[in-house]
């Protein structure tokens, strides 16, 4: 039996010498050391061994588990170092390969004039405030004052999703929210998309971009507006622009003008941006109407106001001397890179 227990022994840490993996190791535990294992099949025959021989026996069956045991446990750490080692060499990192380029993409340039017209005018005190897109026929044109007649309610020029609603055709209907919500002093500007049924030309597309401004309070005069529209025409084109005011027709404003501003390519000389003329159009404004103060019950015997609005857009390509609108909208990175 003693010699049995040996070649147990010996068999057995053959066995484990020849495993590779985690599961192999389990195997051979399995089969030696096991329930139906060999080491335990022959400790069942003792029970036949005289009283003399079963501790001798009993002590060699031990340390023959001891020494398996010990054998396994030490072929386990050699197994899961091997395995290590094979996993890191698996992910070696090859730090001289060229890297995977991410390409980084970058503010379009009507964002970036919306970021720069903001920064303008909250510096002034300029809070922003914003509207829906989707817009009531009154916001848009009757709280505005425009006649039911106004060509621009035409089907047309409006895009109109039922008899009440439409895509807002400028973001002059905020200046009537914002009344309607705030008692003056009110001092606000409104970046937004805006709808026209346009067909798309070098400067008309459907979806295009407006900047709203209001100022309400207590002696608000043309002074005041001319005075803010200079300082952001100063900012937005450089510190030499001037800008002028032509007489113009808006229906939620009395007087209405249209602004121009020097041409900041050839300053006031006359160029190809500005059409030899000098001057370019900026954006549309005025003294807030009467009838519109009234419609947002504010007293007009009190209070007075101004408001502008501009396309930004056509500011940008201004700007930038981009000769179509349409690029804007095109997603050509060759053409967006460049700002
Ligand atoms: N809403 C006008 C347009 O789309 C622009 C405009 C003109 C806005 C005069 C104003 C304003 O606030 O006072 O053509």
């Amino acid at each position: 039996m003693q010699e049995e227990l040996k070649n147990i022994e010996s068999c057995a840490i053959e066995d484990i010498k020849n495993t590779n993996t985690s599961e192999e190791i389990d195997k051979v535990r399995v089969k030696y050391l096991g329930k139906k294992g060999e080491l335990t099949k022959v400790l069942r025959g003792m029970g036949k061994l005289s009283s003399e021989q079963r501790p001798i026996i009993g002590k060699i069956a031990n340390i023959v588990r001891e020494n398996i045991e010990q054998s396994i446990v030490s072929r386990i750490n050699n197994i899961k170092q091997e395995e290590l080692n094979n996993r890191l060499k698996g992910e070696v990192i090859d730090v001289t390969m060229p890297g995977q380029k991410i390409t980084l993409g970058k503010k379009h340039p009507i964002t970036q004039s919306m970021d720069d017209l903001i920064g303008i005018f909250t510096k002034m005190g300029f809070k922003v405030v914003e509207g829906p897109e989707v817009e009531s026929v009154y916001y848009n044109f009757e709280a505005l004052n425009a006649a039911k007649n106004h060509p621009s309610r035409d089907m047309s020029d409006t895009f109109y999703i039922d008899e009440n609603t439409i895509l807002r055709t400028q973001t002059s209907p905020v200046q009537v929210r914002t009344m309607e919500k705030t008692k003056p002093p009110i001092r606000i500007i409104s970046p937004g998309r805006c709808f026209r049924n346009d067909t798309p030309d070098a400067t008309h597309t459907p979806m295009f971009h407006q900047l709203e401004g209001l100022v309400v309070d207590k002696g608000i005069t043309l002074g005041d507006l001319k005075g803010t529209l200079e300082v952001f025409a100063k900012y937005f084109f450089g510190s030499q622009t001037k800008i002028k005011f032509r007489p113009h027709y808006f229906p939620f404003t009395e007087p209405s003008a249209e602004v121009d501003a020097t041409c900041f390519k050839c300053v006031g000389k006359g160029c190809s941006l500005c059409k030899g003329s000098g001057w370019i159009e900026l954006l549309g404004a005025g003294m807030v109407h009467p009838n519109v103060l009234k419609n947002c019950n504010i007293d007009p015997e009190i209070y007075s106001g101004f408001a502008f609005g501009m396309g930004i857009d056509r500011l940008t390509m201004m700007k930038y001397g981009i000769d179509d609108i349409r690029l804007f909208y095109e997603n050509d990175m060759r053409f967006l890179n460049q700002f």
